[in-house]
């Protein structure tokens, strides 16, 4: 087994209820990345107008796509809605996260931190999302945006796409939109948010110092995210 978190959780996926674990608390990172995005444009906005486009197109993606017709589609729906719908295909307790839904459209970041039954792994994730939004120097927001999320998921997608094929689960909307974000991430969010932080850092040796710490402490938040969810798929798995 490789020594990585993400690789140790996806070899520690076996079944359905494996991944009904690991979906359930994922989802707030997949719901805390347009908030990162909207912040994102929010502070390109304010400080560098003449790179909001760059950042307008990539909301757009986010926002609206199109499922194949044969899961559903073609209506338009944002990665997250159709996150959600892939979690309905596996969820047998449509009723509690129905509500749990319903309050991720209400509820802005910080509310959503103060929300007690958020569970700890994705509180500790979002805190250090709002973190980075705080901090709001937009290269400091589009390094976390960039480094712990565009460039990473490819790689990290793939191995967990490889591992549901592998185990023939029943989960064909989170293949695709893992299937997916592997293509539009890789070949063109990637590329297009590298360019908006190396812009956005331009001959600033400061900036660039900056965006080196959001990277390093967003990709062991990222880690750190993977392990907590390690430990609730094993403490699932123990006997009461
Ligand atoms: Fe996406
Ligand atoms: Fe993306």
């Amino acid at each position: 087994m490789a020594g990585d978190p993400f690789s140790r959780l996806v070899q520690q996926i076996n079944d359905v209820d494996d991944l009904r674990v690991f979906m359930d608390l994922h989802v707030y990172a997949v719901w805390d990345f347009m908030h990162l995005l909207k912040g994102l444009q929010r502070t390109v906005g304010k400080h560098q107008p003449e790179l909001k486009t760059l950042v307008d197109e990539l909301i757009t993606e986010e926002e609206s796509d199109h499922l194949p017709v044969g899961l559903g589609g073609p209506a338009e729906l944002s990665h997250f809605e159709i996150y959600v719908c892939a979690m309905r295909e596996i969820e047998a307790d449509t009723g509690a996260m129905t509500s749990r839904i319903d309050n991720m459209r209400r509820c802005s970041l910080k509310e959503m931190l103060a929300d007690p039954t958020v569970p700890e792994a994705s509180r500790a994730f979002m805190t250090n999302t709002q973190n980075c939004l705080e901090d709001g120097q937009p290269e400091v927001v589009a390094g976390a945006y960039t480094y712990g999320r565009e460039l990473l998921m490819p790689k990290l997608f793939a191995e967990l796409r490889n591992r549901l094929i592998q185990l023939q689960l029943p989960c064909p909307t989170l293949n695709w939109y893992l299937e997916r974000h592997i293509s539009l991430d890789g070949e063109t969010h990637g590329p297009l948010a590298i360019q908006l932080v190396e812009k956005l850092i331009g001959n600033d040796p400061e900036a660039k110092k900056r965006v080196e710490v959001i990277k390093k402490k967003t990709l062991f938040a990222r880690a750190e995210f993977w392990n907590r969810i390690s430990e609730t798929i094993k403490k699932a798995k123990q006997p009461n």
